[in-house]
């Protein structure tokens, strides 16, 4: 799930690819390359690691008129140079850098290996640099096409010759392609965010471009010329820097309140009535990591306010499994990104059932919005770290005002207490200053709680884990009897998270027969101390007194502030953890 760009550029074209593969690092980061072409011939350089390592090591090729870059996220063949792209055909004659997965690589590999072709990757992806120097057609379009013919899965690929033209050949198939043309510049990219303001072409599947300096063919798959109209750019990313943090993930943490702010003047006068006239059964909230908590937080609210049948299934469960869909059922997707596969893939597949589709995404021209029949913004504004932190708490919010937008009243107050939980967190930061437990240390951690405090514990596990590199568990306070108990040893840390006081006493039992199996105990609560049995915990944060629906978003910030400075304790980089990425864009 990488991210590529081509450019064709007089001047400029080793440091448009550069900029380019910068903004989509989001899009993985493990290994990158780039491949220039000037009258001597292509140059290839490619590093294990960032952009900013590719930087160092690339020579400035000044003369160079074409480029084609990648940031990539291996999905086959391990983390290295070798397997990093752009990948040159054995002859030298095409290089590629390539999107997505080709799923027949195997078979294809097979066939070319007895062609004669030695294999110089262990990628899926170098099987199109080969395909491409197999035949020899007059029309490199027609090479193009034989060759994307033959590949069976997901894919946005950019392919250049080594001769003096100034091309770039692209084909898409489920993965996404865009072109920008304009001025003696043309850029093909992932993502629009590369392209300057002004008009681009979105690439639809199964549809070729020859992409010249100042022209852009396209073309069907049956070798046919198509006009395609461009769409204006909303996409242009603002500059975002760190603005005086270490990392992102801090300043994004810190966020939140001015997030949620945000949220409540785009929602305020938002037009629910579309969505009001829906005649809805059931409701199934569908999202991926991060996202799918916030569902389960969702599917909690449509319960509790709607008294309606709500389910929160993770979307790659959802896209396979037997879910009973019909007209009446109303799908809400969850994504910050609005490009995660599985969430696109899930949506797509609602889409054959019902009309009701409502996506929540923090990315106004994503994948998943142009596939929504309505999308509300969920208002967070860039988040860079990949472990996702305010855009959670105003997808929980978001959520909460939806499940409130079915009747006027009470679609105000839950207005209301958005914009006072917004200046609540302000003052709550202020108390949080560098929170964390002393467990950076530790090889397992658990943390448990009931009802929404259990989804809060499935999120603080997964923050935690996902850059402490710790292995974190959560679970329902009540499931420990059944079998979790068995890992409890002496000194084993439990984390717990208790804001609900009808059922205090039911969690602090299961806290306490973790503790007599050696646990030691860490709480979060807003519960009064008489309440919790302070003495029997290590330690203990108290949390302000916000509405019993929205504590769970005041609950989540300390455990963001835990996991990003045990990372930093750990001296990992939280912003960009081992093995993701930001927007997973590959199953
Ligand atoms: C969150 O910290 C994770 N990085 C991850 O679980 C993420 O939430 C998930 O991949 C879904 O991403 P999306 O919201 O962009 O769809
Ligand atoms: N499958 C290719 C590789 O492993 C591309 C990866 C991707 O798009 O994530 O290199």
């Amino acid at each position: 799930m990488c991210g590529i760009v081509g450019v064709i550029d007089s001047k400029d074209c080793q440091k448009i690819v550069f900029e380019g593969l910068k903004k989509l690092q989001y899009r993985g980061y493990d290994s990158a390359g780039i491949c220039l072409k000037n009258d001597k011939g292509l140059h290839t350089y490619k590093t294990k690691g960032t952009i900013d390592s590719l930087i160092k090591k690339s020579p400035e090729i000044k003369d160079a008129y074409v480029a084609i870059g990648h940031t990539r996220w291996a999905t086959h063949g391990e983390v290295s140079e070798k397997n990093a792209h752009p990948i040159t055909s054995l002859n030298g004659e095409w290089a590629i850098v390539h999107n997505g997965i080709i799923e027949n690589f195997e078979e294809l590999k097979d066939n070319l290996v007895k062609e004669g072709h030695v294999f110089k990757t262990e990628t899926d992806s170098e099987v199109i640099a080969s395909l491409l120097s197999l035949k020899n057609f007059k029309n490199d379009v027609e090479n193009l096409i034989w060759a994307t013919k033959k590949l069976k899965g997901s894919y946005a690929f950019c392919a250049m010759k080594n001769d003096k033209e100034r091309s770039i050949f692209i084909a898409k198939n489920k993965s996404p392609l865009y072109i920008y043309c304009k001025d003696n510049t043309s850029i093909v990219a992932s993502d629009p965010i590369c392209f300057p303001e002004g008009e681009y072409y979105k690439m639809e599947d199964l549809e070729f471009a020859q992409v010249s300096q100042s022209e852009v063919i396209f073309y069907n798959i049956k070798g046919e010329k198509i006009i395609k109209q461009p769409i204006t750019n909303m996409a242009v990313m603002q500059d975002v820097s760190k603005n005086g943090y270490e990392h992102f993930m801090l300043k994004e943490i810190y966020e939140t309140p001015e997030a949620l702010q945000n949220l409540y003047t785009n929602l305020k006068d938002y037009d629910f009535s579309k969505i009001k006239k829906w005649w809805i059964n059931k409701v199934k909230l569908i999202g991926c990591g991060t996202a799918f908590h916030s569902c389960l937080m969702g599917a909690r609210f449509f319960k509790k306010f709607l008294k309606i049948d709500a389910e929160a299934i993770t979307a790659s469960e959802f896209r396979y499994d037997y879910e009973i869909l019909d007209s009446t059922t109303l799908c809400i997707f969850v994504s910050q990104s609005g490009e995660t596969a599985d969430t696109i893939a899930a949506a797509e597949k609602a889409k054959k059932f019902t009309k009701k589709i409502i996506s929540l995404t923090n990315v106004a021209h994503s994948t998943l919005a142009s596939i929504s029949s309505i999308t509300l913004p969920i208002s967070a504004g860039p988040e860079i770290a990949v472990a996702s932190t305010k855009a959670y708490c105003c997808q929980v919010a978001a959520l909460y005002l939806l499940a409130n937008a079915f009747t006027e009243k009470r679609f105000d107050k839950a207005l209301k207490k958005i914009k006072r939980l917004s200046n609540i967190l302000e003052r709550f930061y202020v108390n949080l200053g560098k929170f964390a437990f002393d467990i950076a240390g530790e090889n397992s951690i658990f943390f448990i709680g009931r009802g929404a405090d259990y989804v809060t514990a499935l999120e603080g596990a997964l923050k935690l884990k996902e850059i402490s590199y710790i292995n974190c568990n959560a679970f329902a306070a009540g499931e420990l009897k059944h079998g979790v108990l068995t890992l409890i040893e002496k000194e084993t840390p439990v984390i717990v998270i208790a804001t609900d006081k009808k059922i205090i006493e039911k969690t602090m039992n299961s806290a306490f027969e973790a503790k007599a199996r050696g646990a030691k105990l860490y709480l979060i609560t807003a519960l009064p101390p008489h309440l919790v049995n302070i003495e029997k915990f290590e330690m203990c944060l108290s949390l302000p007194n916000v509405d019993k629906d929205l504590i769970c978003v005041l609950t989540t910030i300390p455990l963001q502030l835990l996991a990003y400075n045990v990372a930093v304790m750990k001296g990992n980089n939280p912003d960009m953890p081992r093995n993701l990425a930001k927007a997973v864009t590959v199953e």
